[in-house]
C-alpha cells in the first residue's frame, strides 16, 4: 500500500515534526510499505522529498491535495497548530482518504489546552487550577503567586515558562503572546510527571501501555525534552491504585475526545491523585520520544506501532 507521511508544518515545533516524520516514514519503509514524503515548509510551501510542488504555497497546496488524494493512508506526523490541531484531519476527509490518528474533533481539542481542561473537569479530571486571559489582557495581570503561562495551542513546551515574580511574568506572557493570542495562567502543580499512552486498534479497542515517569534535570522544557538529558523510567514504579488512576483517567479522555491511533496523555501524580497536564493527539515519535518506549515496554516494536496506526486509518 501507498502511504503518504506528511511532516514539518508551520508552527515552532517544525523541527520535531521532522523528526518524527522521518522515523515513521523509515518504520513504514522498513515494514514493506511503499512511502511517498511530503513537507510542509514553515511558510506553507508544500514540498514531495526535496522539490517544491509549486512556487506560490497555494499552487503547491493544491498539488499536494492531488498526492493526498491518490495514497491509501495518509500519515500526518505533523505536531502542533495547523497540524495535529485537526486541519490535517479535515484536508484528509475533504479528499476521501483514510487517515492515520485523530480525527478534527479530538485535534483541535487536544490542541487547546483550556478545551481540554473543560472536558476533564466534566469527567471529574483534576487539572491544574487556571485562568485564561487573552493577548489584549496581558497589560493587566498582576502577580499573585508562583504560576505557569502557557500558549493555550502549543506543544514541545515552546512557550512555556514559570514565573515566580512580576517581572519573569510580564516576560512570560509576552513570550506566550507570540504562539497564540489565548494564554493559560495555570497555579504550579507538585507531582510526579507521568505519561500514558493509549492506542486504539484496527478493531475500535483502546488499551493503555504501561505509564512513563520523567525524571528531568529541573523542567521538562523544549531543550530537555530532545536534547537527550531527560531520563524515563519505563514502566513507571507505581502502586497499583496510581497505575490505575491514571490509565482510567488516560482511557476517559481518550474515549470522551473521540481520539484514534495513539495519543499520549500527560499527568502530574499528586500526593491527591493524578492531576491531568494535556492530551497529545500526535505525540512525538522521534527515537528520544516517550511514546515509543511505553509500547517497547508493552512488547510492541516502533515499527509494528507505526503499522498498527496505518492498519487502523479510517476516512
Ligand atoms: N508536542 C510534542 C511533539 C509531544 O507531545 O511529544
Ligand atoms: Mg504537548
Amino acid at each position: 500500500r501507498r502511504i503518504v507521511v506528511l511532516g514539518g508544518g508551520e508552527n515552532a515545533e517544525h523541527d520535531v515534526s521532522l523528526a518524527t516524520a522521518a522515523a515513521v516514514a523509515e518504520a513504514l519503509r522498513a515494514t514493506g510499505f511503499d512511502v511517498d514524503e511530503l513537507t510542509i515548509d514553515r511558510d506553507g510551501t508544500w514540498r514531495r522529498g526535496a522539490d517544491a510542488l509549486g512556487s506560490r504555497a497555494i499552487d503547491s497546496l493544491a498539488a499536494a491535495l492531488g498526492v493526498i488524494e491518490r495514497a491509501d493512508v495518509v500519515f500526518p506526523a505533523i505536531h502542533g497548530p495547523c497540524g495535529e490541531d485537526g486541519t490535517l484531519a479535515a484536508l484528509c476527509a475533504l479528499a476521501h482518504t483514510p487517515m492515520a490518528g485523530s480525527g478534527l474533533r479530538a485535534g483541535a481539542i487536544g490542541m487547546d489546552k483550556w478545551a481540554t481542561k473543560l472536558v476533564a473537569e466534566a469527567l471529574g479530571i483534576r487539572t491544574a487550577p487556571a485562568r485564561l486571559v487573552t493577548a489584549a489582557e496581558i497589560a493587566d495581570v498582576e502577580f499573585e503567586a508562583d504560576v505557569v503561562v502557557k500558549p493555550a495551542s502549543a506543544g514541545s513546551s515552546f512557550g512555556v515558562a514559570l514565573a515566580r515574580d512580576a517581572l519573569q511574568l510580564r516576560d512570560a506572557l509576552c513570550r506566550a503572546a507570540r504562539l497564540d493570542d489565548r494564554i493559560l495562567i495555570e497555579d504550579v502543580v507538585r507531582g510526579r510527571e507521568i505519561d500514558v499512552a493509549v492506542l486504539r486498534e484496527a478493531d475500535g479497542r483502546p488499551w493503555a501501555a504501561p505509564p512513563l515517569e520523567i525524571h528531568a534535570d529541573g523542567v521538562f522544557d523544549t531543550e530537555s525534552k530532545y536534547d537527550g538529558s531527560a531520563l524515563f523510567s519505563v514502566p513507571a514504579d507505581l502502586d497499583d491504585t496510581s497505575r490505575t488512576a491514571l490509565t482510567d483517567a488516560a482511557l476517559r479522555m481518550f474515549d470522551a475526545l473521540g481520539c484514534a491511533g495513539v495519543a499520549r496523555i500527560d499527568f502530574f501524580l499528586t500526593d491527591h491523585g493524578p492531576v491531568l497536564n494535556e492530551v497529545n493527539t500526535m505525540p512525538g515519535m522521534t527515537p528520544e520520544s516517550q511514546v515509543p518506549k511505553m509500547f517497547a515496554a508493552a512488547g510492541l516494536s516502533y515499527e509494528q506501532l507505526v503499522a498498527r496506526l496505518v492498519d487502523a486509518a479510517a476516512i
